[in-house]
């Protein structure tokens, strides 16, 4: 388990409470996954709106239950109001890599249905360009080693998160991508590898970040760039 400086998870909470502001009576809320996320869960909890919410995950939506919020199984669910949800990193571009807690399919497919996706996060997680972390690869148990070998053409590296497995019972390949540029390419082509179930690679799905720095607080939107509907 990794523990963040008081500095850092002060930043987190502090990204946290300020984008739970944006959080209203009658919506239904996206609920990210990872400690900054569960900052805002925390955060939401204390508003005591009436509010549904989705989860991205177990883990967020049994934090979400203890805490009093109507969690909606997302199968019944089309569209979700505003999502708020952590990033291992995030450029200026609103590039996103998601998934160092294994939680990027449900995430992306939340995203995806997010009228609204505010990425929260302390100053550590802003990056120039991203691809410093890895990337995390959702593999279908069955196709493990033919995936492996494709995603093999695609990254410099990739390794197996153990035993791993995500909530929906698949297993991870952490990929290194090293100094890559073309990323929809990238996405693209992994995502099109039979037995790949999902990836962390989000180009599109972010609509805004609040990211603390040093306690201070910026948000920052998508300036512009009407996000295209056809993705979504
Ligand atoms: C979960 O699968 C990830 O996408 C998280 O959003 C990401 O790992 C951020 O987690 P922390 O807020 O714990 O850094």
């Amino acid at each position: 388990m990794h523990h963040d400086s008081a500095d850092t998870d002060t930043d987190k909470r502090l990204a946290a409470e300020a984008a739970a502001g944006e959080v209203v009576d009658g919506m239904l809320v996206g609920l990210g996954t990872g400690s900054t996320a569960a900052h805002a869960i925390r955060a939401i909890g204390r508003l005591k709106l009436h509010i549904d919410a989705v989860a991205t995950s177990n883990a967020s939506a049994d934090l979400a239950r203890s805490l009093g919020i109507r969690v909606r199984d997302f199968a019944d669910v089309a569209t979700v109001d505003l999502t708020i949800d952590g990033a291992d990193e995030i450029d200026a571009q609103f590039r996103a890599i998601k998934g160092a807690g294994g939680a990027m399919l449900r995430e992306k497919v939340v995203a995806c249905a997010s009228r609204r996706m505010i990425v929260i996060a302390d100053g550590s997680k802003r990056v120039e360009a991203i691809g410093a972390a890895k990337l995390p690869v959702e593999v279908l148990p069955f196709a493990a080693g033919f995936v492996a070998s494709r995603i093999a053409g695609l990254v410099r590296s990739a390794t197996w998160r153990g035993d791993y497995r995500t909530d929906n019972g698949h297993r991870v390949l952490d990929c290194d991508v090293g100094a890559y540029r073309d990323w929809e390419c990238l996405s693209d082509a992994i995502g099109r590898i039979p037995g790949v179930v999902g990836h962390g690679l989000f180009l599109t799905q972010v609509d805004a970040a609040y990211i603390a720095e040093g306690g201070v607080v910026t948000r920052t939107e998508r300036a512009g760039l009407a996000r295209p509907s056809s993705s979504r």
